[in-house]
């Protein structure tokens, strides 16, 4: 009798985790720079999705007991651990979705445009991979600075021939879930229904929070509308400040980028109502890049919510007008970068 009320009780304890238990989907998702701050925790994240069959985590080095540890939670997705260049192209056989989180983080001080030459070349090699070994997956970039490191990433699947802006993304994710946790305790509102669309790009001035077009629709005086703003387009430098040296962002970050890859996995699997900003090839004159609200399918990027940025306020238009050249001269670094490769 007791064997069988553990047994009830161990069953009951299952089920309040049954959505991770029942597998729902067989997607494989590869993080390349998994042993890291962010990697770490958002490899956990993954792992927790019933979408995932196959969870590949790559690193130059430490991932073995990141992924010994995480293969014992008892959820659907098998993990396997890769080291070192030799190991990357069967890191990504395969993969559904590809998360790069691989690069150096920001110290007190630091822009992200600070990171480029370290991350540039990181970034370049991980996605040349890609094109080799998964040209189909869904791309991921978190490594900043972004506004760059898409470009670079675009440019060399197109020296690869196998460019699809539809599946290439800069995660900006981050900058939502900031803002949406930011309006919600400003305004007391129920944080679960919070959204607020976040355009332009990741690093300053280039974020911008469209909070006129927060959905419920909430009021905010001009003052609030400053502070808000610049809570949000710092708010990467709050948290490398706290942690004094010690890097950037990285739980939430890690919750940010696994929010992506649900929404991406849903997409993939036919859910046909899924939306995100993420940093991605614009129709916007003078700007490849933009980060925009995106229908997602299975094709990737489905549509481009053009919309949000009409009806702005003044502030807002203001505010996009002064981005411009600063995202302008970051994508163009990261394009003048491939070449100029020897
Ligand atoms: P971290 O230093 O803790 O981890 C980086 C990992 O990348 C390390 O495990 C390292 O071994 C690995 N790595 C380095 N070179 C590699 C290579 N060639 N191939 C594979 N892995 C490699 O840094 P953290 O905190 O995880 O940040 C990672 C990146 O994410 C940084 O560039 C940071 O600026 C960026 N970031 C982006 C955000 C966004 O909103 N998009 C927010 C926060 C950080």
């Amino acid at each position: 009798a007791l064997r069988q009320s553990f047994a009830l009780k161990a069953q009951k304890q299952n089920q309040n985790f049954q959505y991770q238990l029942q597998p729902q989907a067989s997607y494989k998702v590869t993080v390349l720079g998994a042993a890291g701050g962010i990697g770490q925790p958002l490899a956990l994240l993954v792992k927790m999705s019933p979408l995932v069959s196959a969870l590949h985590l790559y690193d130059i080095a430490n991932v073995k007991g990141v992924a010994a540890d995480l293969s014992h939670c008892n959820t659907p997705s098998q993990v396997l651990d890769f080291t070192g260049a030799s190991e990357l192209a069967n890191s990504l056989k395969g993969a559904n979705v590809v998360v790069i989180p691989a690069g150096v983080p920001r110290k007190p001080g630091m822009t992200r445009d600070d990171l480029f030459n370290i991350n540039a070349n990181i970034v370049k090699t991980l996605v040349e991979a890609v094109a080799d070994n998964c040209p189909d997956a869904f791309i991921h970039i978190i490594s900043n600075p972004v506004n760059s490191t898409v470009p670079i990433a675009a440019e060399v699947l197109k020296q690869k021939g196998v460019y699809d802006p539809k599946k290439l993304f800069g995660v900006t994710t981050l900058d939502v879930v900031r803002a949406n946790t930011f309006v919600a305790q400003k305004k007391n509102v129920k944080l679960i229904d919070v959204d607020v669309p976040v355009v332009g790009g990741h690093a300053g001035i280039t974020i911008l929070p469209l909070l006129s077009k927060t959905k419920p629709s909430v009021s905010f005086t001009d003052e609030e509308v400053e502070q808000l703003t610049v809570r949000i387009q710092n708010a990467g430098t709050e948290v490398v400040e706290a942690k004094a040296g010690a890097g950037s962002a990285t739980l939430s970050m890690a919750y940010a980028a696994a929010r992506f890859v649900e929404s991406s996995l849903r997409a993939l699997d036919g859910d046909g109502d899924v939306y995100e900003c993420a940093f991605v090839q614009s129709d916007l004159p003078d700007l490849p890049f933009f980060a925009s609200r995106v229908k997602l399918g299975k094709q990737g990027v489905e549509a481009l919510i053009s919309s949000d940025l009409q009806g702005l306020t003044e502030y807002e238009q203001k505010a996009l007008e002064a981005l411009k050249p600063e995202l302008k001269a970051s994508i163009e670094k990261g394009i003048s970068f491939i070449h100029k490769q020897p």
